[in-house]
């Protein structure tokens, strides 16, 4: 086992074997094939690659319809808008995600409430978002988060009896499945972005799937005026041919060709990279002071892994703190870091009530005290995170294992380091 490589020991992982294994994204000679048809023939701006690759995404979220975006962020607000979130309304949303799942509520002039999540799956709590329900909630976003499906059943059920919208961010988790159903067909409207790093990466780019052709249908006012003439006199759709709602938000065809591509590998990845997690969950789990950092119950079965994150014990590394530990599973070759999303409940941005444009122009003392929300703010801080492993080798493995146990193992001279600040000297 020998010393921690901070201490002088050997790391128990090559670089070489780290980078060839997460590499990512992999585009082969199909995307640059496609893509350099795409701009011989100019179609750099306007494609039916595009509708294409919404009927393939219909097929993957068994749904009616899809509508792509240049990001995930406006696809967001394309449901958001769809769904009717307006001035005085209020949004629920997990406050341990990224800032994309709910910032465009603010653009339309709505309030974000922020929720809990549940200790183990760190998705929403359904019994803390029940609590925040008041007369003026209009939508839900329920956030798959790192890949694991939250608890649709449950925020179905209370979505439905209090009249509320229930939208999916699936930015996460695109190919998982919750209770055999895919996500994307859970709830009213769902979102996914497909920014470089994600599961589907196409650059940059993003996408809506919804059953409802009257939600497809507002949806196209954010973005699609191109798409929005052949609609009957009598729709607002018709009367809007000419602006839309005054955004533009199309995506360039030459990302849509990318996802196509993608799209035919998403099955063989994800399944590559789900089986190498699944064998680091339970190795982690049998070494004292780590642990997996989703426990998913029902949800377990159908999900992916985006990035994957687990959890360090301060009864195992008392009185030490995650970057100190990332920063001593680096030294070891382990690329972890901090869970790298901070609450968004503690964030200026969330914390500025009223109009959004007063965000830039106010000083921080004008910010209004954070909400406690007592799990997530206890969790985060014990959370670490690993890149996505897309090449699974047993040499990674292996080398995963030996690092992590030789870090619990020498638990003691981590503690010291960081109590005596050796570890930064
Ligand atoms: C959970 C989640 N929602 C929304 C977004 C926003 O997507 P985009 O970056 O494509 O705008 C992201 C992007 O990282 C995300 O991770």
């Amino acid at each position: 086992m020998g010393s921690l490589a901070v201490a002088g020991g050997h790391p128990c992982i090559p670089a070489q074997t780290f980078e060839a294994a997460t590499k990512w994204p992999h585009y082969g000679p199909s995307e640059l094939e496609a893509v350099s048809r795409l701009v011989t023939k100019g179609e750099v701006s306007r494609s039916d690659t595009v509708l294409e690759f919404e009927q393939e995404v219909c097929k993957l979220c068994c749904c009616r319809h899809a509508l792509t975006f240049p990001n995930g962020t406006l696809a967001m607000l394309a449901a958001m808008y769809a769904v009717g979130i307006g001035p005085g309304d209020e949004v629920l949303c997990p406050s341990n995600t990224w800032w994309g799942s709910i910032s465009p509520a603010l653009w339309l002039g709505a309030s974000v409430s922020f929720c809990d999540c549940e200790p183990g799956t760190l998705c929403l709590d359904p019994e803390d978002v029940l609590r925040r329900i008041t007369p003026c909630t209009k939508a839900l976003v329920a956030v798959h988060l790192w890949g694991l499906p939250a608890p649709m059943s449950e925020l179905r059920d209370l979505c439905t009896r209090h009249g509320i919208a229930l939208i999916e961010d699936a930015s996460h988790a695109h190919g998982a499945r919750y209770k055999g159903t895919p996500v994307g067909s859970l709830g009213d409207i769902a979102v996914f972005s497909c920014q470089a790093s994600k599961l589907l990466p196409m650059g940059e780019g993003g996408f809506l799937s919804t059953d409802s052709s009257d939600l497809y249908e507002a949806a196209l006012l954010i973005g699609h005026g191109d798409r929005l003439g052949s609609f009957s006199s009598t729709k607002t759709q018709h009367r809007l041919a000419a602006t839309g709602a005054g955004i533009k938000a199309r995506p360039t065809p030459l990302v849509a060709a990318l996802g196509l591509h993608q799209l035919r590998s998403l099955r063989r990845h994800v399944a590559s990279t789900s089986e190498a997690f699944r064998a680091l969950e339970t190795c982690l789990d049998s070494i004292g002071g780590f642990a997996r950092g989703q426990t998913p119950g029902d949800a377990g079965a159908g999900r992916v892994y985006y990035e994957f994150v687990f959890r360090y014990s301060p009864e195992h590394f008392p009185g030490v703190l995650a970057p100190d530990l990332a920063l001593i599973l680096q030294k070891e070759g382990v690329r972890c870091d901090i869970c790298r999303y901070p609450l968004l409940h503690q964030l200026p941005l969330f914390r500025v009530q009223g109009d959004i444009r007063d965000h830039a122009n106010s000083s921080s003392s004008t910010l209004v005290d954070a909400i406690c929300l007592p799990v997530c703010e206890t969790l985060q801080p014990r959370l670490l995170s690993l890149p996505a492993i897309k090449t699974p080798t047993l040499e990674l493995a292996e080398a995963y294992d030996a690092a992590f146990r030789k870090v619990s193992a020498h638990a003691e001279t981590v503690v010291d380091l960081c109590a005596t600040g050796a570890l930064h000297e």
